[in-house]
C-alpha cells in the first residue's frame, strides 16, 4: 500500500514508523522490497554521496536530481525531500517556491525543514499550499556552525523547554510528524507524549513513534567514525572491497572474461 503523509501521521500509537534515507534509483528499488514507511532524500546526500564535509553546500538542483532518481523507483514509502540550507531560510516566498519545485520537478510527496519557532510561519505557508511538512528539531546539522559541533541537544533545562515549545509550534503550524535528532531519551519521551503527531528519532532513544537512520550507516557503506546511535546491520564496505579485489585478480590473471562471458 502506498504510504502518504496522512498514513504516517495516523501511525502514532498504532505502529512504529520505519524510515531510512535513500538517494538513488537502485537503492530505492532495494529498499522498496522491504516495507519501509518513509524514504527521506536527506541533505545528508552532501556527505554520503557528494563528498562534502557537512550538509551546508548541497544545492536545490542537486537535491532535485537525486529526489527524482528516488521517485522514479516508485516506492510504496512516502518520499520526503530535505530542503537544503538557504532554500527556505531567507523568505517564506522562496521557501514555498522551493518546496513546490520538489513536488513539481522531483515528484516528492512531502518536504522536511530544520528548525522550530523561527520557521513555524514558513511551515504554515508550505502546508497551506498543500505540501506536507516533516519538522526536524534537536541537532539540526544545517546550523552546525552556530551549534559548535554535533552535540546532544536539550540536556540543559532551558534548551529542553525551548525544544518542547518548538515541537508544539511545529505541530500547530501543520507538520505531519517531527524528526528529533540527538535528544536525550527522557526529553524525547516528554515531547512524544505531548504531541498528537508522531516523532521520528535519530539518536533520540526508544520513546519516539518511529526511527530514521542514514542508509550508508546501517549498511556500513562508508568507513570512519560511526555515531553511538547507529546500529550497523551490514559491512558492505568489506563485501565491495572483496568483490573488486576478486575482479582485479581475475583480469590481471587473464581469467576474466571466460568463455561464458564472451560472444561466439
Ligand atoms: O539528511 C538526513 O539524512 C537527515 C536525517 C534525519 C537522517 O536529516
Amino acid at each position: 500500500m502506498k504510504k502518504t503523509a496522512v498514513v504516517i501521521r495516523d501511525m502514532k500509537g498504532v505502529k512504529n514508523i520505519v524510515a531510512l534515507t535513500s538517494y538513488s534509483y537502485w537503492m530505492t528499488k532495494i529498499v522498496n522490497q522491504v516495507d519501509i514507511d518513509l524514504i527521506l532524500v536527506g541533505d545528508s546526500l552532501a556527505s554520503m554521496v557528494l563528498g562534502y564535509k557537512d550538509t551546508t553546500p548541497v544545492t536545490m538542483d542537486e537535491m532535485i536530481h537525486h529526489t527524482n532518481a528516488v521517485s522514479r523507483a516508485e516506492p510504496n514509502s512516502l518520499i520526503v525531500a530535505d530542503m537544503p540550507f538557504m532554500s527556505y531560510q531567507s523568505s517564506q516566498e522562496k521557501a514555498v517556491e522551493n518546496a513546490g519545485r520538489f513536488i513539481k520537478e522531483a515528484r516528492a510527496e512531502a518536504v522536511k525543514l530544520e528548525g522550530g519557532k523561527q520557521i513555524k510561519d514558513t511551515v504554515r505557508r508550505i502546508v497551506q499550499v498543500g505540501i506536507p511538512v516533516l519538522g526536524h528539531i534537536g541537532l539540526t546539522p544545517q546550523s552546525i556552525h552556530q551549534m559548535g559541533g554535533y552535540r546532544v541537544q536539550g540536556r540543559e533545562p532551558e534548551r529542553a523547554k525551548s525544544l518542547i515549545e518548538d515541537a508544539l509550534l511545529l505541530e500547530k503550524a501543520g507538520a505531519f510528524a517531527i524528526v528529533l535528532e540527538c535528544v536525550p531519551s527522557v526529553l524525547t519521551k516528554e515531547i512524544t507524549k505531548k504531541l498528537h503527531i508522531p516523532t521520528i528519532g535519530i539518536g533520540a532513544g526508544p520513546h519516539c513513534d518511529g526511527q530514521v537512520l542514514v542508509i550508508h550507516d546501517i549498511l556500513g557503506l562508508k568507513t570512519g567514525h560511526v555515531p553511538k546511535f547507529v546500529k550497523q546491520y551490514a559491512d558492505l564496505t568489506e563485501h565491495i572491497t572483496k568483490a573488486i579485489e576478486a575482479y582485479k585478480k581475475d583480469v590481471t590473471a587473464g581469467k576474466f572474461p571466460g568463455k561464458e562471458h564472451s560472444y561466439e
